[in-house]
């Protein structure tokens, strides 16, 4: 594990799933954390996002690894509501080293039945959200000369997946936002890579739609969802993935191991990049 000892990190959707995980990877390393979620569901979000009970205990399982932890309900798609995170992370802890801008929502609708409210909320929260995340730390890291910057991305940033149009555009956005925070960041000594995870075990992908979509088809269930996930990985044993893999690879390119690295896209997904071709909607009868 790499030693970001006296480090300050910011993670974004820190209340559950990967974010919790990474902030806890990043408390065990050493950092001091502060997480940020919207603790709140959104009406065209097709599940229920994090609560406030989520983020408190994100806090007390930062506390317990002996770090600090100031959680915040903040959501990113204000500019006002992040401008005071970055405020309030400073005056606590006077320097921010490490962003991962990790929050993220999910929607499975037809490309041609996708209302324009769910379109601008995908987009809004996880394309625009990154930029106004990035936006509102990397002053402070420019100031500093020094910031190192891990955005989530995912498989859909690199290939198609049914009906997830939305979805898919924003995450190919995510990497060629990271790509131009490389170039233009670079100069300072900030870093800007982005993970793309799989299949990961999260309550994103723990819900009637999504149980559908893994079964191929309506009635889907929880044991759908859990034995065809196997489908979507090349390595033995793998189905859903353990949102601490995601982590190690989030902590890695957080690190001084990754000094030189910058601009780098970085697959977390059981070799599923690799696997040839699936028509994941045969019938399209839906
Ligand atoms: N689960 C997967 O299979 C998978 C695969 C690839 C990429 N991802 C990406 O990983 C990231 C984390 O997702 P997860 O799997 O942990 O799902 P999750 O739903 O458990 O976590 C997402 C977190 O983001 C928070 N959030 C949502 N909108 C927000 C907003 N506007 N402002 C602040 N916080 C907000 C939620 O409350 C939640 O705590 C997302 O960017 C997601 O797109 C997930």
């Amino acid at each position: 594990m790499p030693d970001l000892k006296g480090q300050v990190a910011i993670v974004t959707g820190a209340a559950r799933g990967q974010g919790r995980s990474h902030a806890l990877a990043l408390a065990a390393a050493g950092c001091d954390v502060v997480a940020l979620d919207i603790c709140a569901s959104v009406p065209t979000v097709p599940y229920p996002l994090a609560t406030e009970d989520d983020l408190r205990q994100t806090a007390k399982e930062v506390a317990a690894l002996g770090r600090d932890c100031l959680a915040l309900t903040c959501d990113v798609r204000s500019t006002e509501a992040l401008d005071d995170a970055v405020a309030r992370t400073l005056e606590r802890f006077g320097r921010i080293d490490i962003l991962v801008a990790n929050a993220g929502t999910w929607a499975l609708d037809n490309l041609w039945e996708i209302t324009d409210e769910s379109w601008q909320v995908v987009l809004d929260i996880n394309l625009t959200g990154t930029w106004r995340t990035i936006r509102a730390v990397v002053p402070t890291m420019i100031e500093q000369r020094r910031g190192a910057i891990v955005l989530a991305a995912s498989v859909n940033a690199f290939e198609a997946g049914t009906r997830m149009a939305h979805y898919v555009a924003a995450k190919h956005g995510v990497l060629g936002l990271m790509r131009n925070a490389a170039l233009e960041l670079g100069r300072f000594n900030i870093r800007c890579n982005a993970v793309c995870p799989g299949a990961i075990d999260t309550k994103m992908n723990d819900w009637q739609g999504a149980y559908d979509l893994m079964a191929g088809g309506p009635g889907g269930t929880p044991e759908d969802r859990r034995v065809n996930a196997h489908h979507w990985s090349n390595l033995a044993g793998r189905g859903l993935l353990d949102p601490a893999s995601v982590s190690r690879s989030v902590l890695f390119l957080a690190s001084d191991d990754a000094r030189d690295i910058t601009g780098v896209a970085l697959p977390v997904d059981g070799g599923h990049a690799v696997l040839p071709g699936l028509n994941g909607d045969p019938v399209g009868d839906w």
